[in-house]
C-alpha cells in the first residue's frame, strides 16, 4: 500500500448545522465531538456501518490491512466526491502479479443509505476527533435521519 503523505490532521469544528448533521465550510458533512465526547448522530451511525460492511477488508476502525487501505488516510486525502465515487463505483487495480479489488456497493442500501454516515465517521477518525472503538456518548438520531432512512431504505 502506498504511504499517504503526512497531511493536516487535527479535530475541526463544523460551520454549519441542519436537523443535527454538521458541515464544513465548503457544504461538506462532517462530524461534530463535544468537550465531552459526545458524537453526533451520524458519526455514531457511521462507525456502526463502517464495522458492518467495511472492516472486514479494511481493518478496524479504518486502520488498514495488508488487503485495503486505511481509510482514516484515505478521508485526510480524496475529496468528499472521490471518496463517495469510489464506495459506489468499486476500483480495480491489477498490476502484476497481484490484484486489488474494491467491490461496488452501489446497489447495497446498507452501505448507500449511510454514505455521509461513514463519510463523518472516518473523517472524525483521520483528523483525530475521536480514538478506536465504540464512541461511548453520542446525540439522539434526528427526525431528518429518520425520514431520509425511510426513503431511502423503501419502507
Ligand atoms: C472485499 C474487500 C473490501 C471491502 C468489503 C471494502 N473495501 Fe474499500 N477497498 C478495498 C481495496 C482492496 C481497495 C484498494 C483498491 C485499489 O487498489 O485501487 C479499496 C479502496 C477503497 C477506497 C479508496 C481508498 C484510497 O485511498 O484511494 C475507499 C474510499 C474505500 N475502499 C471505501 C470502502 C468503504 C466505505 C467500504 C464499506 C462500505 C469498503 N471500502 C469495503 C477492499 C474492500
Amino acid at each position: 500500500m502506498a504511504v499517504a503523505p503526512a497531511v493536516q490532521a487535527e479535530p475541526k469544528k463544523p460551520v454549519s448545522e441542519e436537523d443535527g448533521k454538521y458541515f464544513d465550510a465548503e457544504g461538506n458533512p462532517t462530524y461534530n465531538v463535544k468537550p465531552d465526547g459526545t458524537v453526533d448522530w451520524y458519526t455514531y451511525s457511521g462507525f456502526r456501518r463502517y464495522h458492518a460492511e467495511c472492516h472486514v477488508c479494511h481493518g478496524p476502525d479504518g486502520m488498514g490491512s495488508t488487503y485495503a487501505p486505511a481509510l482514516i488516510e484515505s478521508v485526510e486525502r480524496l475529496s468528499y466526491q472521490d471518496f463517495i465515487a469510489v464506495i459506489i463505483q468499486g476500483r480495480e487495480n491489477v498490476t502484476t502479479g497481484s490484484q486489488s479489488v474494491m467491490p461496488s456497493f452501489g446497489t447495497n442500501k446498507n452501505v448507500v443509505c449511510y454514505l455521509d454516515d461513514i463519510y463523518v465517521y472516518l473523517r472524525a477518525r483521520g483528523d483525530g476527533a475521536i480514538g478506536r472503538g465504540r464512541p461511548m456518548k453520542r446525540e439522539d438520531k434526528p427526525q431528518a435521519a429518520i425520514d431520509a432512512e425511510k426513503a431511502c431504505l423503501g419502507d
